[in-house]
């Protein structure tokens, strides 16, 4: 079985009370993203309201979601904390680790031989732990979450920044760290910044060539990269309910390049489809029995401005097809005209190499339907793809269904390339280049979310623009960025010209969605005789060991870098050919701040080994300080790992020895991740104190063996002059997260709770 209804029914009966509690404290109506997360506190009904921006709430979430690349370190965490399953639904999707290159069958065969070690690993441990899981070819993490698991009004979270796809069902979706889900897994609650609240109110219809991706990309212009962070952003209004549900789950998906904690949308008719097409009456009779609380109360959405933090308005009817780009998704460009001085003015290439249609934003089946219907219109007309073109189905289920339809075969007619159902291109996982570093500028158009330079095919001169699935069929037909099909006309092989009507297609497949095999492996329902097995010479896994507390003595510790200035997580944990090694830990430590600024040369990667006096990298430097038995610490400058929410950047630094990590200021969710390993990250009381801390530094804390919270630790910093600095330091540790220091890690002491 694929999702639990008894679950889902019980997620319902909880609702209704909790809701209205809600309403109670907060007193006044309520959106529908603060039902959701009103419903799913961890204390259970509601006693107070929150403030949004400043709260930071506990909640328990209803599923997980993993994809390969980062379930790895995830469940090599999990299986330390001595549970026999998780406590949380949780699947793990096999999607990120496929290369496209030749077309679905081969790419299939290449990645289940160069990564089998990965998947089997991924698929024993779901095996063990009542874990589902969907093995290469199965689908692409968000697609088969919304196909099998998503529900209105339910909370996920998922390891990737897009399981806010979800949305799109009426979900509270969000995309986490590893340290994140592994808690949840492991029945611990999960910790989030109550959200403020951007309302979305949509008017007007969709029509002809417009999309549900151009309202995205709309408001990706509107609000920027960033100007979603830390909101939710709630989609509402009859531009809304006129959409389909996999459209909506376009929009959400995006809410990722806006920085967006997620996005959602009110239950409807539209979700109501889509759940029964996909075999899920029962979810929906049960989502229908609740219906009012799945949507806000009704004087939010007749005076929006009064609830939310901010109101945007778009006419759809006034909306139409646009291309962001390059290199970043909120640079809109209007098809046609605008493009073409844009494109000029800009020195973009204006033929058009590849398009590319799938990755987990625009992959349904309706989108399939919608940009066939130009394909067919090439072939009828008698016109030949100018560009290459490029196909990723989203799921087994869509590609199967869209190839007894027909669909996949309109494609293939013009010389398209379907490739596995799988991330592929949109990661990176393309190999379309011998050379990157070194190939020709160009231009390309996909369907997928991002566009930042390399993302697609590590050529730091490609110049790759967002569309709609429609909108990229016909420009890598017409092979030119300037093309605009609404006015634009074409000359066919017979030397005619000819023009492409508005596209058509499907919400929902006529003859139902069908699927032979779609790639779900169920977990036993008793996995404890399952064996995990990691080759001790593999390069790709490694078993962890669990981390010994570093006590409440530190004394001759030595300084193995001072930072200065940014220190992200990409500066700690550097991605790239890094990712690579995500689930070895000692494989991937050698990458540990590489990037990082060393205050006292400027220079990356370059430090001083204080036992002979020499300069090396940090890494190597770091592993003959632990050879020695000498805790050493990190300093930084301020937002010290701001970034992503990588744990690696705090396990790193833990395996190789660090003790403390000691800046003017923190991203939180690092600081967090520091204490989850037991580590000591501190900051400094006096800003300026970063200044007193010399390359030659020794140092001893004093008074460790008092940590206790919210008072101040000293650290003695010894010059090699022989003179003394003392430095007070602050940190945010409370009762739980000492224990968790004292114990080695946060997953030592639940280990300890659960034996
Ligand atoms: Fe995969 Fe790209 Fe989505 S990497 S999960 S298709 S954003």
């Amino acid at each position: 079985m694929a999702f639990d209804i008894d679950m889902i029914k019980g997620v319902y009966t909880k609702m209704a009370e909790r809701v209205n509690k809600a309403r109670e404290v907060v007193g006044k109506p309520l959106t529908l993203s603060e039902k959701i997360l009103y419903s799913h506190l961890w204390d259970g009904n509601p006693t107070k309201a929150f403030t949004r921006g400043k709260d930071y709430v506990d909640f328990a979430p209803d599923r997980i979601a993993c994809q390969d690349a980062t379930a790895q370190m995830a469940l090599l965490q999990f299986m330390q904390a001595g549970k026999t399953k998780v406590a949380v639904p949780t699947t793990v999707h096999c999607d990120h680790l496929i290369q496209a290159k030749e077309g679905a069958a081969p790419d299939l065969k290449h990645a289940n031989n160069v990564s089998s070690e990965v998947f089997n690993f991924l698929e024993s441990v779901s095996n063990k732990y009542g874990i589902g899981f969907w093995k290469p070819g199965a689908g692409i993490i968000h697609q088969v979450v919304l196909e099998n698991y998503a529900f209105p009004g339910g909370m996920m979270i998922g390891t990737d920044s897009h399981t806010v796809n979800a949305g799109g069902l009426g979900m509270v979706a969000i995309g986490v760290g590893g340290a994140d889900a592994v808690d949840v897994m492991a029945g611990m609650a999960w910790e989030l910044k109550f959200p403020k609240l951007i309302g979305v109110r949509l008017t007007g219809k969709l029509s002809g060539w417009t999309a549900p991706k151009d309202v995205i990309l709309k408001v990706a212009e509107i609000l920027t990269v960033k100007g979603g962070t830390g909101a939710i952003v709630e989609y509402f209004g009859p531009g809304a309910t006129a959409m389909s549900c996999t459209g909506k789950g376009t929009i959400c998906n995006m809410g990722a390049e806006i920085g967006a904690t997620t996005s959602t949308f009110g239950y409807d008719d539209s979700m109501e489809r889509y759940l029964r097409a996909t075999d899920r009456a029962d979810v929906a009779d049960a989502a229908n029995a609740v219906r009012e609380h799945l949507t806000a109360d009704a004087e939010v959405y007749a005076n929006p401005e009064n609830y939310f933090d901010q109101v945007i308005d778009i006419n759809l009817s006034e909306l139409g097809p646009l291309l962001n780009g390059p290199f970043t998704p909120d640079l809109s460009t209007t098809v046609g005209s605008e493009m073409t001085e844009k494109a000029k003015a800009n020195d973009w290439p204006i033929a058009v190499e590849w398009g590319l249609i799938g990755s987990c934003t625009n992959s349904s089946y309706e989108d399939l339907s919608r940009a066939s219907s130009i394909a067919q219109q090439a072939l009828d007309k008698g016109l030949k793809m100018k560009s290459e073109l490029g196909i990723n189905p989203g799921s087994e289920q869509v590609r199967y269904t869209a190839e007894r339809d027909g669909i996949l075969a309109v494609f293939e007619n013009l010389d398209a390339k379907i490739f596995t159902n799988a991330c592929g291109p949109c990661i990176g996982q393309w190999a379309r280049y011998s050379d990157p570093k070194n190939a020709p500028k160009n231009s390309i158009v996909h369907s997928f979310n991002r566009n930042f330079a390399k993302r697609a095919d590590g050529n730091p001169n490609t110049h790759a623009f967002v569309a709609s699935p429609e909108i990229t069929a016909a420009i890598a037909i017409a092979g030119r960025l300037d093309f605009n099909p609404l006015t634009d006309k074409l000359i066919n092989e017979n030397g005619e010209e000819v023009m492409f009507e508005e596209p058509t297609g499907w919400e929902l497949p006529p003859k139902g969605f069908d699927v032979k095999d779609n790639g779900y492996l169920a977990p036993e329902a008793d996995g404890s005789h399952v064996q995990v097995s990691v080759k001790d010479d593999s390069e790709r896994l490694q078993l962890l060991t669990p981390f010994e507390p570093i006590g409440n003595t530190i004394t001759g510790a030595k300084l193995l870098i001072k930072a200065f200035g940014k220190c992200t997580t990409d500066h700690i944990s550097m991605a790239g050919p890094w990712l690579r090694f995500r689930g070895h830990l000692d494989n991937i430590a050698n990458n540990t701040l590489i990037g990082a600024v060393n205050a006292f040369n400027k220079k990356t990667n370059f430090v001083k080994n204080q036992l002979t006096g020499d300069y090396g990298g940090v890494p190597d430097v770091q592993r003959e300080y632990k050879k020695a038995g000498i805790k050493t610490i990190v300093v930084g400058d301020h937002n010290y790992g701001e970034g992503s929410s990588r744990e690696h950047a705090a396990m790193q630094p833990r395996h190789l020895g660090v003790a403390a990590v000691i800046v003017k200021s923190f991203a939180r969710i690092h600081e967090t991740n520091l204490k989850k390993q037991g580590m000591l990250g501190l900051t400094f009381a006096n800003e300026s104190d970063y200044d007193l801390i010399k390359e030659d530094d020794t140092f001893n804390f004093t008074d460790l063996n008092e940590f206790a919270p919210g008072k101040q630790l000293t650290l003695e910093a010894v010059h090699a002059d022989g003179s003394k600095d003392s430095i007070k330091l602050n940190h945010t540790y409370n009762d739980a997260q000492i224990e968790w220091y004292n114990h080695g890690s946060a997953l030592n002491l639940i280990k300890k709770q659960n034996a």
